[in-house]
């Protein structure tokens, strides 16, 4: 039997599992591992153990406001939020799904299910960012609605 793909509010206690995914997930399109490539580690921490640190505080400080998807129980994609409501503005950091699980609409859900969030609680605009060398990101959110308005250069330097 195929495992049913539930979309639910987070809670603080998936906030390991989502790190983990999120060791995983990011090769190639994080901003901190073309640091490290470029720089190395600084204080001897790699760009997975930044990027899941991020993802565990953003789930832990407001579980509410990020969803998982389950399957048979078991987390196997999140999206993480932050809002900005003296601007009327909810962003979405982070969005993965663990890689056998990829291709299968769970990533489309995750960003819906914020996006409904973000209309609940009266949200005027909602706001994301990908890198030019993530492809299912430049596909998947103008699919969603979103409209591109800038592209930025990100500089780094060895102090
Ligand atoms: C981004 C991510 C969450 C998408 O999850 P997913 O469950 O595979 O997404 P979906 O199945 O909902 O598909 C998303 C869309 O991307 C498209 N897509 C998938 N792979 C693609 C590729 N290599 N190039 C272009 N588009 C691609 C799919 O066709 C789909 O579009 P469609 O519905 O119009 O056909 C997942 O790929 C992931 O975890 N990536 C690594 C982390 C990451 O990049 N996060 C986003 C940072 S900006």
């Amino acid at each position: 039997m195929v495992e049913e793909i539930l979309i639910v509010p987070a809670t603080a206690a998936d906030a390991a599992a989502a790190a983990e995914i999120t060791r995983e997930a990011f090769t190639g399109v994080s901003i901190d591992q073309a640091i490290q490539d470029l720089l190395g580690p600084a204080a001897g921490r790699s760009w997975q153990d930044i990027k899941a640190d991020e993802v565990r505080r953003e789930i832990q400080q407001g579980p509410g406001d990020c969803f998982v998807a389950t399957c048979g129980g078991r987390v196997v994609g999140y999206v993480t939020t932050q809002l900005h409501k003296e601007i009327s503005q909810g962003r979405i950091p982070n969005l993965a799904v663990e890689k056998p699980f990829r291709g299968r609409g769970i990533g489309r859900k995750l960003l819906l299910r914020a996006l409904e969030h973000f209309r609940g609680l009266g949200l005027k605009q909602a706001r994301i960012e990908t890198l030019t060398t993530n492809p299912v990101g430049q596909r998947l959110y103008p699919a969603v609605g979103f409209k591109e308005v800038a592209r930025q250069i990100h500089y780094v330097m060895a102090l």
